[in-house]
């Protein structure tokens, strides 16, 4: 079995103040003891987020692949690490569009990642172009076989989110045959390129993933939860999602 994770994006939001949004999320996911639950906030919040999140793991929303070194603007896995980050999400679309990141560079940010321990959340998704095209499993499949850690080095877990582009802060969801059929190629994909581990590593859907959707998503096979960007901004939209993860 495995457990449901719902996480929180909060993108390029959030301050200070809206950090007292944290305390409410952190009592819903003890109230949900099945669920892991966790929040990733701008990179400057990390530390205070973790001194508001009674124990609740935050992580980053990017890293670099190398350790440290003369990268301007960047942050490594080990830097995350030490800020008290225990996990993070690479190769997000809007990262791989707007900071043209590629399948190779994904991987070896996720290897970076894994090595250091964290939680590895990795990003694949089609676009509305592709999916009309009939191309979106072949699409995904291409940036599974390209982004994938080739080492299993290091005691983070590898963690994927489906998010398909067209439903990123859209208000679109994709339908449940939709995400079925994507998930199970995924997770067919996944035991042909891990072998054995393929079974374990959970897939998360993401893609306006809201309180009133979520019940119906967690209920679909292969579905091990939720990466949430808008709704995971406050606790009041939030929770509910945690809520129906806890009962899926
Ligand atoms: P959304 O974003 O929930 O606002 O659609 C999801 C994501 O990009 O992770």
């Amino acid at each position: 079995m495995r457990r449901k994770l719902v996480v929180g994006n909060w993108k390029m939001n959030g301050s200070l103040a809206q950090l007292s949004e944290l305390g409410p999320i952190a009592a819903a996911a003890r109230k949900s003891p099945g669920v892991d639950v966790a929040i990733c906030p701008p990179f400057t919040l990390i530390a205070p987020a973790r001194a508001r999140a009674s124990g609740m793991p935050i992580g980053g929303q990017d890293c670099h692949g190398k350790e440290s070194g003369a990268h301007t603007g960047c942050v490594s896995a080990a830097m995350l690490k030490d800020a008290g980050a225990r996990l993070v999400i690479v190769g997000h679309s809007e990262r791989r569009a707007e900071q043209c990141e590629s399948d190779k560079a994904v991987r070896s940010k996720a290897e970076a990642a894994l090595k250091q321990g964290l939680q590895t959340i990795l990003c694949v998704g089609e676009s509305d172009k592709e999916r009309e095209a009939g191309r979106a499993v072949t699409v995904v499949a291409a940036q599974l076989q390209g982004s994938l850690p080739q080492t299993a080095e290091g005691e983070g877990e590898l963690v994927i989110a489906y998010e398909p582009i067209w439903a990123i802060g859209t208000g679109k969801v994709a339908t449940p045959d939709d995400v079925a059929e994507m998930h199970a190629a995924i997770r067919a994909e996944l035991k042909q390129l891990l072998a054995h581990r393929g079974a374990t590593v959970r897939i998360l859907y993401g893609g306006s993933v809201k309180g009133d959707n979520a019940a119906e998503l967690f209920a679909v096979p292969d579905v091990d939860g939720a990466l949430v960007g808008g709704a995971s901004l406050t606790a009041a939209q939030f929770v509910p999602i945690v809520e129906a993860a806890g009962r899926g």
